[in-house]
């Protein structure tokens, strides 16, 4: 099974959002049992809290459900584990790169390369926003998981 790492600051707003649109996408594709994900925070501050309000909020408009997600911050073993860890934004994917064992360095993306608009820097962060931020996050976030679910089948295709 081919599994994607989703990872912000917090893993309170923007990487669970994407695991739950991510998620979202599996069940309306009937791929559910071949494709997994999970998300993570380079920062440990927020370890077992549901995710923020505002992003469930904005997700529920999207019908997606974010309650059942929990904080949980980056661990060592998570760059063998998962087959693509995609930082949200530069900050993170920095982060990432820092604490990556140098032979697993290609699986770490900035999330932003697998959507159409390509924005700069990636998703920002709106945790000190309004909740507009929000909405312009989830809709970044909903071009991204597609790119992300096409580089997860062709990871597939290519292991054979
Ligand atoms: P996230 O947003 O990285 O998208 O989860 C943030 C959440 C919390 C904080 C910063 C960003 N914080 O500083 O507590």
């Amino acid at each position: 099974m081919k599994k994607v790492l989703f990872v912000c600051l917090g893993n309170i707003c923007r990487s669970p959002s994407a695991e739950g649109m991510f998620r979202a996408l599996l069940v309306r594709r009937g791929l559910e049992g071949r494709f997994g994900a999970d998300s993570a925070g380079t920062g440990n501050w927020h370890a077992g809290a549901t995710p923020d309000p505002r992003a469930q909020a904005a997700a529920r408009k999207r019908g997606v459900d974010l309650s059942g997600l929990r904080a949980r911050s980056v661990s060592p073993d998570d760059f063998a584990r998962f087959d693509l860890v995609a930082g949200m934004d530069e900050n993170n994917v920095e982060d990432l790169l820092e604490s990556c064992p140098p032979a697993l360095r290609g699986r770490v993306r900035l999330f932003t390369e697998f959507t159409a608009s390509r924005p700069e820097g990636g998703v920002a962060d709106p945790y000190y926003g309004g909740p507009e931020g929000f909405d312009r996050m989830m809709d970044l976030i909903q071009e991204g998981v597609e790119g992300v679910l096409a580089h997860l089948e062709a990871l597939e295709e290519g292991a054979g």
